[in-house]
């Protein structure tokens, strides 16, 4: 199981969550959600995003990708504090979309380019260090 591995289960994991609380609301699933979505944007942004950055072949996803990441932690502070529940699933609405977007551009676009750019004993190391991160946060978190 490599990097992109994953990322792209994660990817998975997070459109099934969001789309079954959309249809039957519940916010202790939303706030785990969004704890997992955190979790995942910052290993992106920790391990792999700076490594992709260096490269000219692939700067500019990585800048669009900040910026949709953005985007999404937006959305995920609005609903932590929104009491009405039709508009917090509006909000996980287009949160999805936001989702379904960016996810596409990186596995469409971003991993391949890194599976191309990176040696294998690099995307072996960065693996490694994906897999440290996500144990030692969610120790942290009391996932
Ligand atoms: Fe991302
Ligand atoms: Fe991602």
């Amino acid at each position: 199981m490599d990097m992109i591995q994953l990322l792209k289960e994660d990817h998975q994991r997070v459109k099934t969550n969001l789309e079954q609380i959309i249809n039957r609301f519940d916010r202790e699933m939303m706030m785990q959600c969004a704890r997992e979505l955190q979790l995942h944007m910052r290993l992106e942004e920790s391990i792999l995003y700076p490594e992709m950055q260096k490269r000219q072949e692939t700067r500019h996803l990585i800048d669009e990708s900040y910026g949709e990441h953005q985007e999404v932690k937006d959305i995920l502070e609005r609903v932590s504090t929104m009491q009405d529940e039709q508009r917090c699933v509006s909000e996980l609405k287009t949160l999805l979309k936001e989702i379904n977007h960016h996810v596409t551009e990186e596995e469409n676009e971003l991993f391949p380019q890194v599976q191309q750019l990176l040696p294998p004993n690099e995307i072996e190391h960065m693996t490694r260090q994906v897999m440290q991160m996500r144990e030692r946060e969610m120790a942290e978190q009391r996932f």
